[in-house]
């Protein structure tokens, strides 16, 4: 039967996931399947009550979307769906919980120190600061808790640049992560499990133009160089696959994940998130990694999708 493509949504990454529905959408019928896309909306329940498609694939990125509450919704419908459940949805989006989730199955991640808006507020921000200051050092990146694609994200190298560096954060989320800057090459990998168990696709690495990889370096197309595979030490190669893999299983997660990290110059690999609804714009990374390891992305989201039928 017909499945159903979710996008959009109602979190800042709306306009990314609307890209990612469309591509994802194509590539599906690409490969010959009948794809309703569909945003989601008050309506969602009783359209998918009385025409319940054959399984979902819900690419929506941020809140209400990545963090398990559309899943939750699935679950109680009964829909069958792609991806990771909600409980695991709501451990890996929430950065701080995930890092602390990753670093006891003894993956490394930066310190880090997560702050709500409310304390910051009660507390004075700069008693609040210049403790963590002393206790992380600089630089330092700040961003939101819960978010992705950059959005409210600084790199901070002097102490003056902390304040608005929060209140940008502060913009896109509640609580704000104040986390160790490292140093080195930024990968990311791919996990995927169409039926034979979770492997990882080639690292990919990213070479922003402007040094940053932020929203505008994400998606808009040339703003950023991606070598597939990553220009990396054989043995470093397969321990960032390791990480993603060890990340993916020790997070609960399934079907597809994409894990962030950075190697530094010692060659040691650092996580920083992993994303359970990665993008798939014509400048996102998961497809790069499908391209690279010679696969389809329409075989592998159609794979997905039946697996998930059944
Ligand atoms: N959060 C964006 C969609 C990504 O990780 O690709
Ligand atoms: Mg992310």
């Amino acid at each position: 039967g017909r499945v159903l493509v979710l996008a959009g949504g109602l979190s800042h990454e709306r306009e990314v996931s609307l890209r990612s529905g469309r591509r994802v959408s194509d590539a599906l019928r690409s490969v010959g399947l009948e794809v309703d896309e569909r945003d989601v909306d008050a309506a969602l329940i009783p359209s998918l009550r009385n025409d319940p498609p054959s399984a979902v694939f819900p690419l929506l990125h941020g809140s209400i979307g990545e963090d398990g509450a559309v899943r939750e919704v699935l679950d109680l419908l009964g829909v069958p769906y792609v991806g990771s459940g909600p409980a695991a949805c709501r451990v890996a989006f929430d950065k701080p919980v995930a890092k602390t989730t990753v670093l006891a199955a003894g993956i490394r991640t930066p310190d880090s120190v997560a702050l709500p808006h409310e304390t910051f507020r009660e507390l004075g921000a700069q008693a609040v600061l210049e403790r963590i200051l002393d206790r992380l050092g600089l630089p330092l990146v700040v961003k939101p808790t819960r978010g992705g694609s950059a959005l409210g994200c600084t790199v901070v190298r002097e102490p003056e640049e902390l304040p608005a560096a929060m209140v940008g954060c502060f913009a896109y989320g509640e609580v704000a992560l104040l986390e160790r800057f490292v140093a080195g090459t930024e990968v990311t990998v791919t996990v995927v499990d169409t039926g034979d168990g979770p492997r990882a696709l080639p690292a990919v690495e990213i070479v922003p133009d402007g040094g940053v990889y932020d929203y505008a370096a994400r998606y808009n197309a040339g703003a950023t160089e991606f070598v597939t595979p990553a220009r990396l030490d054989d043995a470093v190669a397969t321990q960032c696959a390791e990480i993603a893999l060890a990340a993916h299983r020790a997070l609960g997660l399934r079907d597809l994940s994409r894990s962030d990290l950075i190697v530094d110059a010692n060659g040691a690999v650092w996580f920083l998130e992993v994303n359970v609804a990665p993008g798939m714009t014509e400048t996102s990374l998961v497809p790069l990694a499908v391209e690279s390891a010679g696969l389809d992305l329409g075989v592998i989201c159609r794979d997905l999708l039946q697996l998930a039928a059944n």
